[in-house]
């Protein structure tokens, strides 16, 4: 591993090192939203809109009031003003529950690298559901320059944790991104 993926794997075994379901604070309130807002209208940066389908570990199977927990660095790569790598209480978040399709949605804008680093820019997600497998991974972007050939191995791989998507061209300039999920069993 060189040093531009260390700050990122040591960010994710924080992240996987918390079971979704036993930490309240990253799993949605019941009556959460399928559609929210990760950053304002006023947060700096290029704006993104994210939506996808949540689906049973058979990929087929939209699953209803799935938890979607979603966090970010800002368009400078900091997680909190004050402490950059501040991952457990990001100031970029969301909490929503899929709607009865499965499906969810987020306005935000394309996170930044970790300051100083070469780490790609990325959208963290944990979503859970009752009775069913969670998942934990997130959204690298094909149009990260730090985004490398290794990195782009792995995200080829089954069940990796980097999810490798194209942000499309949308209306007024915003950036469009789908991102459906598959929970494990
Ligand atoms: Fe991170």
């Amino acid at each position: 591993m060189n040093w531009k993926t260390r700050g990122l794997v040591a960010c994710l075994v924080v992240s996987a090192s918390l079971a979704v379901a036993r930490d309240p604070s990253r799993l949605a309130p019941e009556g959460a939203p399928s559609t929210g807002d990760v950053a304002s209208a006023a947060e700096p940066g290029d704006r993104l809109e994210v939506k996808g389908v949540v689906y049973a570990a058979d990929g087929r199977t939209p699953v209803p009031k799935a938890s979607v927990y979603v966090y970010q660095t800002d368009a400078k790569g900091y997680y909190r003003p004050d402490d950059a790598m501040g991952n457990r209480n990001p100031r970029l978040m969301a909490l929503l529950r899929t709607d009865v399709a499965g499906r969810y949605s987020f306005r935000t804008i394309r996170p930044g690298s970790y300051p100083g680093t070469r780490v790609p820019q990325h959208i963290h997600y944990e979503v859970a559901a009752t009775g069913q497998g969670s998942r934990i991974f997130e959204i690298i972007f094909e149009q990260d320059p730090n985004v490398t050939a290794e990195l782009r191995k792995q995200a080829a791989e089954p069940g990796s944790i980097y999810s490798l998507r194209r942000i499309e061209p949308g209306a007024s300039g915003v950036g469009l991104v789908t991102q459906d999920v598959v929970l494990e069993r």
